[in-house]
């Protein structure tokens, strides 16, 4: 009886207090509470912008570590080789499908984004042997340039998200490169390639790809000028991809105006193929110091944070070029650019990334 009577004061004086507390909040404005968002990552696969790397089949099928790492690690993939011309296209309408599709279905099967690279590029891996001997009229080559385009990014349509179409094509001075597409088509190549990728795949975004914007003045320009243009044009181009292979020596501030300056045309900025090099003299025999980790660590978190500057609909990715150092393509140099050691370990720079993202 008396826990009764215990229990019912109890409830009395919460409905009192409920009551009173109403009759103020009828005067009062309702503040929502305000919830702050979970910035703390401890991965990069939880980065507020996606993060990727560069990737192989062969490795992904036969090296665990490699496969869970970049299972762990990321969201976002980029094929290093198996999606260039001269690896997919073996003759006229002859193709190589078989590392593509396993690329495709290991991304899909993983919740992973993947970009495709390259529709069109001027070096060897972009031209096939074929191509390289074809004899044609201009129109005939803006028809071989166009089905392969079209049967590629067709195949893939609503798979592969994104596409760099047209890779590197300026020389370091701001010309554009005299590739065989430019000798036999005209500077109108670029334009053609975006329109021809973009009827295969209407809701693919499409990126225009280059290295060296970073340290070369004149490209940068020639970059943000062709962008600029496309974009005035109508041109279904979505999005610009900065390389940035780079290294500690390095300046930060280009970076940052680099990124700054291609964000003004407005378009998704892809950092494509980050790598930063600790060894740019390639010094033989090198040894890593603390030193030089700190410094690799310090650009890494540096791109990350300028990235973070950008509009959010514009902060397209984030890619090194190879999960670890076991794997880099300047791993003979010898070079440790990656954010995983030899033995898959995360490095200072990983932790410099997941930093700037924490805001720290
Ligand atoms: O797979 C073959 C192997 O079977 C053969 O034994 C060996 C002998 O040389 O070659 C192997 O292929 C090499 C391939 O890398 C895989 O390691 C090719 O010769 C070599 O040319 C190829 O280099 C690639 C290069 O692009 C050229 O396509 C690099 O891996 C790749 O990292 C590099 O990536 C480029 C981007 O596409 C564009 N931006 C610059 C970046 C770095 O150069």
């Amino acid at each position: 009886m008396k826990n009764k009577l215990l229990i019912s004061a109890l409830v009395l004086t919460i409905l009192v207090s409920c009551t009173s507390d109403k009759s103020n909040s009828d005067t009062d404005i309702v503040v929502p509470p305000v919830i702050p968002p979970v910035i703390n990552i401890t991965s990069l696969k939880q980065a507020s912008i996606p993060f990727g790397v560069a990737c192989s089949p062969s490795p992904l099928k036969t090296d665990a570590l490699y496969r869970e790492t970049i299972i762990n690690h990321t969201s976002s993939l980029t094929a290093e080789n198996c999606f260039k011309p001269a690896r997919i296209s073996l003759g006229r309408k002859q193709y190589f499908w078989d590392d593509c599709d396993y690329m495709v279905n290991f991304a899909i099967q993983n919740n992973l984004r993947l970009h495709g690279h390259t529709l069109n590029w001027y070096s060897a891996s972009g031209v096939p042997t074929w191509v390289s001997n074809f004899v044609g009229t201009k129109e005939e080559w803006i028809l071989i340039m166009k089905e392969y385009i079209q049967d590629v990014v067709g195949r893939y349509k609503g798979k592969i998200k994104s596409w760099d179409v047209v890779n590197e094509p300026f020389e370091t001075t701001g010309v554009l490169r005299n590739s065989i597409w430019k000798q036999n088509i005209g500077d109108e190549y670029i334009d053609l390639a975006f329109q021809f990728a973009h009827e295969a795949d209407p809701e693919a975004i499409l990126f225009i790809n280059e290295f060296g914007t970073e340290y070369s003045i004149p490209k940068r320009t020639a970059l943000l000028n062709l962008s600029n243009r496309l974009v005035a044009s109508n041109i279904p181009i979505n999005g610009i991809g900065l390389q940035f292979h780079t290294s500690i020596s390095r300046s930060e501030i280009d970076i940052r105006t680099t990124i700054h300056t291609m964000a003004s045309t407005k378009l998704k900025i892809h950092i494509s193929e980050l790598d930063v090099e600790i060894n740019p003299s390639n010094v033989k025999p090198f040894v890593i110091t603390d030193a030089l980790l700190l410094s690799q660590k310090r650009i890494y978190s540096y791109v990350t944070k300028v990235m973070l500057e950008i509009p959010k609909n514009q902060q397209f990715g984030i890619t090194t070029w190879g999960i670890s150092d076991a794997v880099s393509w300047k791993k003979n140099d010898p070079d440790f650019p990656l954010l995983f050691d030899l033995a898959y370990k995360p490095k200072p720079a990983y932790y410099g990334m997941i930093d700037s993202f924490n805001q720290k």
